[in-house]
């Protein structure tokens, strides 16, 4: 189906199949307990007394917590203000219920069983108070982000006069798109072994950010980052809900402590919706003006988007939507709506997807105003430099991506009179494009090779293995490099005891574990005296050396960092990246999706047959799980258009539909053909080897050409995501 190689396959497939691969919480150290949280059930108050009577008789029971003095554990702080925590508010320090489903009490004990019959035996009195679940609710309060968060990454973007520009404009389009609440759910569930080995604190878990919780709970304890080892070496999904300190820990450690006992604590799935971030809900409007040839003259994108009571989740949209084309007058507005609800956070392409849906379906309606092609009119607004900066891309192949997917597409046979296509059995079909664009950021590395006489060799850097291919991609990297056999090759990413550990989200893992190997592997072939290029024979080499082992460390940051800070960021756990804007460039990647729907004519049920999707991530640096992650991300756009939602009841708060059954993720029945493709050019100023980064820009776009399509095959616009059937029937 893909013309890729598979020379390289996934070096952890084999572990992943057999069911041999070590995830987080996958241990059970003797003597092992089982901790479970009790949790509110009202949507904002205080509590006046917890029932733990009946939980404390349950036989196993070992402890049950219902305060924490502030004192023995502090706020994580979060992650966004300087501080760890997905949000600064820590349960079970004080009386404060800030949303349903905020933990009010800890359960430790012999047993899971135990442990949940004893959880769901304890009882809280309230005192309630009026709470806010969605942005129109009373008691919802808008802050203007670029006066609350006065940091230059998130002010409003503003280039040139776009007010004038687009009312002077002969065509005009005027949207408001609204996007739901969404969660990660990543097939594994948040979870965590935490254990005291003499005063080191041990954490196993499934994380994007080893180094957040080695840092975040030494500073929750007051005690020495040292103290903390965080292993994880395989997530089983992050998608962005696994990238900060989770607030479980610091009770996990307590629990421990007390009980001299590890602990072991899986949320339910339902508990994942409202112990962890989220996907906040919504509304952005769009008013895009072109002239009548349909070249882009002013875009003007405001948002307002969903966040807690406690925490700014800061939002940048605009970001993207300012370099999608090459349009002269852009002014973005950014603000926050605050809600009584956790703090939503990062989840796949967390401002990217949803700008991109008001963009580009704005595109779209501009290319049906002014009698263009959708593709043709994509191309001819192509940007030949940043029109924010006015600084050159380092590599921008996005009409090459535009190209290629309409040929591979066959998008020429496209008749673009909506309601022009039928199948024989009576479907509507709708062909639609857009283009997604997601920001080059890197963070920064170290990187440590040992080599051994027996010819193999161990890499440790920073990064984490979510299933997206990390190891794959460094150990081909390596391979490649050095001319030896992958199976001598072992990854270490996602352990703090090896090196320190940055967080791995945002799309540039790849760009920052690769440039940081590739370093270590000029600086082991220099000790080891060979010449900069071609196989190496570790064995002899190493011999040669003179010892058993070569060990060899390099650092490396983003280009323009100042290393000393970014480094120091780096070894203390908190979040250090550059991009999209370099010294002298700036970085996107690309993607271009090409979308047949089927509408069917009685249910109106939309089905996705056929995709083709073309990416500029750079260089591919490894073919198998590239496509892969574009694969996965076509998918979870399918998703973000036509299922998934979070729904809230506006009389309880919390989020209703919590476990797998009602929160509908696409299925393999809806997933059809999906025909990936690379430019794969290197990039050539962001790092050596060439990479810029890919999972996220592989649903940016998704949504729109998904949206474009249902509009040429029904002939109606959908603004509110998801697209469901009972809004396709009410159009008909
Ligand atoms: Mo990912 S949404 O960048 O953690």
């Amino acid at each position: 189906m893909n013309p890729v190689s598979t020379e390289r396959r996934r070096v952890d497939a084999h572990g992943k199949v057999t069911g041999a691969l070590r995830y987080g919480a996958d241990r059970l150290p003797d003597d092992l307990a089982y901790a479970v949280f009790a949790v509110a059930t009202i949507g904002r108050g205080r509590v006046l007394g917890v029932d733990t009577d009946a939980a404390q008789r349950v036989p196993g029971v070992q402890l049950v917590i219902t305060r924490i003095d502030p004192d023995e554990l502090r706020s994580p702080g979060f992650i966004m203000g300087g501080g760890y925590g997905f949000q600064s508010l820590q349960p079970l320090a004080d009386d404060r219920v800030a949303y349903r489903g905020q933990p009010i009490a800890l359960v430790v004990a012999d047993t899971l069983l135990a442990a949940t019959e004893a959880a769901e035996l304890i009882t809280a009195t309230y005192e309630a108070e009026p709470f806010t679940a969605t942005l129109d609710a009373p008691g919802a309060e808008t802050v203007v982000q670029a006066q609350a968060l006065p940091i230059p990454m998130l002010a409003d973007t503003v280039v040139g006069d776009a007010d004038a520009a687009y009312a002077a404009a002969p065509v005009q389009v005027d949207i408001e798109v609204h996007g739901p609440a969404q969660h990660q759910v990543p097939m594994e569930l948040i979870s965590s072994v935490v254990e005291w080995r003499g005063d080191t604190l041990v954490v196993h878990e499934g994380t994007q950010n080893s180094g957040a919780i080695q840092n975040g709970v030494a500073q929750q304890f007051g005690i020495e980052p040292g103290r903390v080892e965080v292993i994880s070496p395989s997530v089983g999904g992050g998608f962005g809900q696994k990238n900060s300190l989770q607030p479980h820990i610091g009770p996990l450690a307590v629990a421990a402590r007390r009980l001299g006992r590890p602990v072991k604590l899986v949320l339910t799935r339902p508990q994942t919706f409202h112990q962890a971030s989220f996907r906040p809900a919504s509304r952005q409007r769009v008013r895009l003006a072109a002239d009548a040839s349909g070249r882009l003259l002013a875009a003007i994108h405001e948002i307002d988007q969903q966040t807690s009571r406690h925490d700014l989740f800061p939002a940048m949209y605009t970001e993207v939507s300012s370099r999608l084309y090459g349009i002269g007058d852009f002014r973005g507005r950014q603000r926050l709506i605050r809600t009584d609800v956790q703090t939503p956070g990062y989840m796949r392409a967390p401002f990217e997807h949803m700008s991109c849906f008001a963009m580009e379906s704005a595109v779209d309606e501009i290319a049906y105003a002014t009698d263009q092609d959708p593709v043709a009119i994509r191309l001819a607004n192509d940007a030949a430099e940043d029109p924010v900066t006015g600084l050159p891309f380092s590599s921008r192949h996005v009409a090459e991506c535009l190209r290629r997917g309409a040929e591979r597409f066959g998008w020429a046979e496209r008749n673009p009179q909506p309601r022009s296509m039928q199948a024989p059995d009576g479907a509507l079909i709708g062909w639609g494009v857009a283009i997604g664009a997601y920001p080059g950021n890197v963070a920064p590395a170290i990187a440590r090779l040992s080599a051994d006489a027996a010819g193999t060799i161990i890499v440790a850097v920073a990064g984490h293995e979510m299933g997206q291919g990390i190891r794959t991609a460094i150990t081909a990297l390596v391979a490649d490099d050095l001319g030896i056999d992958p199976a001598a090759i072992e990854v270490s990413v996602g352990d703090t005891r090896h090196t320190p550990q940055h967080l791995t989200a945002g799309s540039w893992g790849t760009a920052t574990a690769l440039p940081a190997v590739h370093a270590a592997l000029r600086r082991l072939r220099a000790r080891l005296g060979v010449p900069e290029t071609g196989a190496v024979d570790l064995h002899s080499a190493v011999a040669t050396a003179g010892g058993t082992r070569v060990e060899v460390e390099a650092t490396t940051v983003g280009v323009g960092q100042p290393a000393e800070p970014v480094v120091d960021r780096l070894r203390k756990g908190l979040v250090a990246i550059a991009g999209p804007e370099y010294p002298g460039f700036v970085t996107f990647s690309y993607i271009a999706h090409f979308v047949e729907v089927r509408v069917e004519p009685t249910t109106c049920r939309i089905r996705v047959p056929r995709v083709v999707s073309v990416a500029d991530c750079g260089r591919v640096a490894s073919p198998v799980t590239a496509t892969s992650q574009v694969r996965g991300g076509v998918i979870w756009g399918i998703g973000a258009t036509l299922r998934e939602q979070s729904l809230v009841d506006p009389r309880y708060g919390g989020f209703l539909n919590s476990t797998m059954e009602e929160y509908p993720i696409v299925v393999n029945a809806d997933v059809h053909q999906i025909d990936v493709h690379f430019v794969d050019e290197p990039d050539p100023l962001l790092n050596p080897v060439g990479v810029k980064g890919l999972g996220e820009v592989a649903m940016v776009g998704v949504s729109a050409a998904i949206g474009n399509a249902v509009f040429h095959a029904t002939g109606s616009r959908f603004r509110r995501l998801p697209i469901r059937i009972e809004d396709v029937l009410a159009s008909l």
